[in-house]
């Protein structure tokens, strides 16, 4: 069965640490925290300084993903801030197996994501140095978009062609946008490790609730 990580982004942002508490207590599975720069893509969220403030409130997994143009330079302030996996642009960095070793360097897990019209084969002589693959199955930048659903079948072939080159227990595989109660059935059979999910939970009244929706 899929995991779930709920999306920081939609929560209210003027109680960050009430909502990552209540989003623990209601059985989220780890905590996806969307870094924008207003650059790579139009919008700005926040930075390490905020995932480090966060950080001591909660014992959930803090997966970053990082929307920034050439994020080298920061890798070492989120490491630094908490981050336990970091999650890269293929789109975004000149140097992606420099990066990626950057990323382990700090102690993180790494991990790339290919924005809905990135191939699969750019990760090809990389697979060595990753241990998860975002497929967007929306365009970065915002919450609340409609799944691509080419993009939810990249991730199923992506699934089948770890499962083909025995890398499927190294390498997890995640997806991210327009994720809800009507989309994730079909991500979870076709094998997608995690979900993240933004408007799908914290749109919703009950975190535990909306959790419950996704996985059946
Ligand atoms: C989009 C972000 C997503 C976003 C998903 O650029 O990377 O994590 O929060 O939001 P929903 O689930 O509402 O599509
Ligand atoms: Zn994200």
């Amino acid at each position: 069965m899929s995991q779930i990580y709920p999306s920081l982004l939609s929560a209210d942002f003027s109680k960050l640490r009430e909502e990552i508490e209540a989003i623990e207590k209601a059985g989220a599975d780890g905590l996806h925290l969307d870094i924008m720069d207003g650059h790579f893509v139009p919008n700005i969220t926040f930075g390490a300084p905020v995932v480090a403030k966060l950080r001591p409130h909660t014992k959930l997994f803090f997966d970053c993903h990082l929307m920034v143009s050439e994020p080298d330079h920061l890798i070492e302030s989120f490491a630094l801030a908490g981050a336990q996996c970091i999650t890269i642009h293929q789109e975004a960095t000149k140097h992606l197996h420099r990066s990626l070793q950057r990323i382990r360097d700090a102690g993180c897990k790494a991990g790339v994501a290919l924005n809905p019209a990135t191939p699969l084969e750019t990760l090809e002589h990389v697979l060595d140095d990753l241990d998860l693959i975002l497929c967007m199955t929306v365009n970065p930048g915002f919450g609340g978009q409609k799944l691509i659903p080419a993009a939810l079948r990249k991730a199923g072939n992506l699934v089948d062609l770890l499962k083909q080159a025995g890398l499927k227990d190294k390498i997890l595989v995640q997806i991210d946008g327009g994720v809800d109660a009507r989309t994730a059935p079909e991500a979870s059979r076709l094998g997608v490790d995690i979900l993240v999910a933004g408007n799908a939970v914290f749109g919703e009244k009950d975190y535990a609730v909306a959790m419950r929706a996704l996985r059946s």
